[in-house]
């Protein structure tokens, strides 16, 4: 199994974005899938509820009060993280994760208070010894402007890859209240934004590799 944990404590920087659709596109390649929410506000319950049955199935894990068990037949776990926790849970679920995947938006707040966030997480042990993965995804990327430039010289001094760059898409909001993900519909702009997180499925499969 390969558990990828989406996490940091910055709120709506697309965590829950990130973690629905990767979930979506691990089931659709046919990988037994599990979806673990965190977060008391319940969004990746909420996307799995409104899922169709007609797609790969998505297994929900509610840890909520307390990080459950993974049945032994997942074969990807995403890990969908609350806002605003404390190092110490982060440390519990990081114990869970091969793979940490930090959401970053283009915003001087954003990147602020995600350089403090890793610079925590980069206390933690396993970071620290560089036995987890910490990848950056810069989300609701506008290409070619000021704004993305200057996302791109914030990300290169943050100090961890890239693995994907996110456009900022409508498609998203739509996506999220009918349990779809991009890689689960047709049409142009998710053809696009597919390119996207293929960067983003293989830089975790490559790092485990
Ligand atoms: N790439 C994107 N393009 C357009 N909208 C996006 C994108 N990523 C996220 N959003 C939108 O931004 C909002 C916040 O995203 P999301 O809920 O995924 O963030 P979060 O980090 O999980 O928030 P929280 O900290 O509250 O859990 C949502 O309305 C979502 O649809
Ligand atoms: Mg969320």
């Amino acid at each position: 199994m390969i558990a990828v944990l989406v996490t940091n404590t910055k709120g709506g920087c697309g965590k829950t974005t990130i973690a629905t659709n990767l979930a979506a596109a691990f089931a659709a390649s046919r990988l037994t899938t599990a979806l673990a929410n965190v977060d008391r506000q319940r969004s990746a319950m909420q996307w799995l509820a409104a899922r169709p049955s007609r797609l790969p199935a998505i297994r929900g894990l509610d840890w909520r009060k307390d990080i459950g068990e993974v049945p032994d037949d997942v074969q990807r776990l995403v890990i969908d993280a609350p806002a605003g926790l404390r190092l110490r849970q982060v440390d519990q679920l990081l114990t869970e994760a091969d793979v940490v995947l930090v959401p970053v938006q283009a915003s001087a707040f954003d990147v602020d208070s995600t350089r403090r966030f890793l610079d925590r997480l980069g206390e933690l042990k396993p970071v620290r010894k560089q036995r987890k993965g910490v990848f950056l995804v810069a989300n609701r990327v506008r290409p070619r402007t000021r704004a993305s430039r200057r996302l791109d010289q914030a990300l290169a001094e943050l100090g961890h890859p890239v693995a994907a760059r996110l456009a900022d898409r409508a498609l998203y909001a739509e996506l999220a209240a009918t349990g779809l993900g991009v890689f689960d519909v047709g049409g142009s702009v998710a053809v696009e934004a597919r390119r996207e997180w293929l960067d983003l499925v293989h830089a975790v499969e490559d790092s485990l590799a």
